[in-house]
């Protein structure tokens, strides 16, 4: 990437946005970053606030889209979306969909006007059915239906990526479309009862809840990446120019939910009961990545983060985070 390439973050106060914010600044990009702070937070910029512009606004709104979009980008990375925990999309799906539809809309109008070289767009492996193998590889999205639980985002992603695929055709952009699966960090927002698994069971322990109730069998599988190593291969994929389809940000190794809790209690020092409540919706059995497709791209490509520090990581979150002031989503 050349010195001062302006490149556009959509959603580069979040969680996963930050990280990418803070690796193109230090590749010597001029980046300016788009969010409403409905999750992202400016402290998650501390370390490049001076060095950034910063445009706020609401992208579900037409004028601010093509207010804040509507200069020349040599690349834009979307990341902008409304996504919480599954608590939350369940009887939510409807307007999950319509919400993520009016994003992508006014990105995707507002950057016709001046496309730029190179797009990319954040998917997610909620795309993917129910059923399939267990590492799941980069299936086309129009077979089935997405994961249930997730199933209006599911949708919203997959409209995201079919319009965008148009998009790049008829603007002769660059498109870069990555799935990411699990992501966690301590930049997260706590959601209360919507938040996401990690930090949310990272609450419970060391809240000092007894038992901790995981929702589900507690067998049900999953893999993680922290944010600055999914931040990484974002990057990366981009300026390796990897625009032949969608490409699953995963691992294929997976941990089990009581596993989870366990490493996160023995983290923490804490020996909590664990509980499961099979009322509650858990899922696929084993949801991880199929990543032949990211290592032929990338080969050598290394992750930075391991889950044991990235679970320690988090432990700080914790001690950081003023759960009272983020509210409950
Ligand atoms: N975290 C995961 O596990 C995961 C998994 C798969 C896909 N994704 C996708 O990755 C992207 C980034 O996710 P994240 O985990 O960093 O989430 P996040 O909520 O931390 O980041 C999203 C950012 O977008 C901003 N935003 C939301 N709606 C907006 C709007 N209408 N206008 C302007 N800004 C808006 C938020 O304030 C936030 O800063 C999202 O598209 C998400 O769907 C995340």
């Amino acid at each position: 990437m050349a010195d001062n390439t302006r490149i556009a973050v959509t959603g580069g106060a979040g969680l996963i946005g930050s990280s990418l914010v803070d690796e193109l600044v230090a590749a010597g990009a001029d980046v300016v970053v788009i969010d409403d702070f409905s999750r992202g937070r400016i402290e998650n910029l501390s370390g490049v606030e001076d060095r950034i512009e910063i445009r706020e606004g609401d992208l579900e709104d037409p004028g601010f889209a093509s207010r804040a979009l509507g200069d020349r980008f040599d690349t834009v990375y979307h990341l902008a979306s409304r996504a919480f925990g599954v608590a939350y999309s369940e009887g939510r799906h409807g307007a999950i969909l319509q919400h993520n539809e009016a994003i992508t809309h006014n990105l995707l109008s507002t950057l016709a006007a001046n496309a730029p070289a190179r797009l990319l767009v954040t998917s997610s492996s909620c795309v993917y059915p129910d059923d399939g193998p267990d590492e799941i590889p980069e299936l086309p999205v129009v077979t089935r239906e997405p994961e249930a639980v997730n199933w209006g985002y599911g949708w919203a992603k997959r409209m995201l990526e079919i319009k965008s695929e148009l998009f790049a055709r008829e603007n002769e952009t660059a498109l870069t479309i990555v799935r990411p699966f699990n992501i966690y960090g301590e930049r997260y927002h706590w959601a209360g009862r919507f938040s996401q698994a990690i930090p949310m069971l990272v609450k419970r322990v060391l809240d000092g809840e007894n038992p901790v109730v995981v929702w589900g069998s507690g067998t049900q599988r999953r893999s993680y990446i922290h944010a600055i190593d999914c931040a990484r291969m974002m990057h990366a994929l981009v300026e390796a120019g990897v625009t032949d389809g969608p490409v699953n940000l995963g691992t294929r190794e997976t941990i089990t939910m009581l596993d989870l809790v366990g490493q996160i209690a023995s983290a923490a020092g804490r020996e909590p009961q664990i509980d499961t409540d099979p009322s509650k919706p858990e899922g696929r059995a084993i949801k991880s990545a199929d990543t032949t497709r990211f290592e032929t791209c990338l080969p050598g490509f290394k992750l930075n983060i391991s889950f044991d520090t990235g679970l320690a990581r988090m432990t700080g979150w914790y001690d950081a985070t003023d759960f009272g002031q983020a509210g409950d989503g």
